[in-house]
């Protein structure tokens, strides 16, 4: 597994990291110890990166992730969290106050002092854009509350924003074989100014996998039910925006393109993680042989004939059957 520097930290991470939004809530149910069997299966393949939230099941993400590295004291993991989201989304509430409740909150739950990195939680833009914001965050880490801190973002427009603050250690933003806009200019500015990317959202949701067909059924408590014109949040997070008859035809286009026998997840993950100025893929899990398989498309990030390959098919599909309709919006 390729590691990769997090920003200015000193810090490393893995090429290919693990989202844990599905062990908290969102995603229907996942049992404690099926949690902690996702963890386990994703460090025993090299995984050094967990990508959390205080609101992931309002804490268990964090607390089930707080309980495994507290039985491995040399883990050698960073733990990305997030906060913002436990009130309404106006800018006026992201303030130093509220970002040491918040912390205070995400420490304890992660049983760490000093978060490692936390991440505003596609917060407002007129919170990405004030000076105040940044501030409070360099505060934190003045109290050693925090180590780092970056911003997650809905659009390029944000991460460009959040990219030109001298202190943010990432950017984490949507970007997969349905979503190329970051490659235009945010890659780019963030390999020049030495931030970090998270690419979330790697599969589209699971699209990705190339399993689901049109009579997949999804649970009433799963996003991909009841979010897909944005009733819950930016509709952009579920199936990244794409809507689901174009995505099912999207990714049988992208697997028919690839070799026997790979699986149109790794190959996806393996292409995201190649991309310039890409830092971390962090693909969600259910299960362990999700997690493995996830962590295992490592192997094919070292081959750069399957990449380029695969990268002509990406951007064939993507300019014919997406671009007109994502390109304008994220
Ligand atoms: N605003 C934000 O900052 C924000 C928003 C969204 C996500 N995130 C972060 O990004 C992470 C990743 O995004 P995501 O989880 O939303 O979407 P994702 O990684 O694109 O998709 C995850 C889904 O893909 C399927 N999957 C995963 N591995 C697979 C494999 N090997 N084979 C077949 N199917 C596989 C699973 O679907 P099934 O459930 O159908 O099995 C899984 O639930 C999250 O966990 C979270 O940490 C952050």
């Amino acid at each position: 597994m390729q590691q990769r520097a997090l920003g200015r930290t000193g810090r490393d991470v893995s090429a290919i990291g693990l989202g844990t939004w599905q062990l908290g809530a969102d995603w229907g149910a996942v049992d404690e110890n099926d949690a902690l069997a996702v963890l386990e299966a994703s460090v025993a393949h090299g995984v050094t990166l967990f990508d959390t939230a205080d609101v992931y099941g309002d804490g268990r993400s964090e607390s089930i992730i707080g309980r495994f590295l507290a039985a491995r004291p040399d883990h050698g993991i960073t733990v990305a969290t997030k906060m913002g989201r436990r009130v309404d989304q106006v800018a006026e509430n992201y303030t130093l106050e509220n970002f040491r409740t918040w912390t205070a909150r995400s420490r304890k739950n992660l049983g760490v002092d000093t978060l490692d990195l936390v991440q505003l939680h596609c917060p407002p833009t007129d919170a990405i854009t004030a000076n105040r914001t940044y501030d409070d965050l360099d505060r934190l880490v003045d109290e050693q509350a925090i180590a780092a801190y970056g911003v997650s973002v809905e659009t390029c427009e944000q991460a460009l924003a959040a990219i030109a603050r001298p202190n943010v250690t990432n950017v984490q933003i949507i970007l997969n074989p349905f979503r190329l806009k970051p490659l235009d200019e945010v890659l780019p500015a963030a390999a020049e100014a030495g931030v970090a990317i998270f690419a979330r959202v790697p599969l589209a949701s699971g699209l990705l996998s190339g399993r689901y067909t049109r009579t997949t059924s999804f649970a009433a408590d799963d996003h991909r039910s009841y979010n897909r014109q944005g009733e819950a949040f930016d509709r952009g997070e579920t199936f990244s925006g794409v809507d689901y008859e174009t995505g099912l035809r999207a990714a049988r286009e992208l697997a028919e393109a690839l070799p026997d026998g790979v699986p149109l997840a790794a190959a996806s993950l393996a292409w995201v993680a190649s991309r310039p100025g890409a830092t971390s893929v962090i693909p969600g899990a259910r299960s362990t042989s999700q997690a493995s398989g996830n962590a295992e498309a490592a192997v094919l990030l070292e081959d750069a004939a399957f990449i380029a390959d695969f990268d002509a098919a990406v951007q064939d599909v993507y300019d014919r059957l997406l671009r007109a309709d994502i390109h304008p919006q994220w």
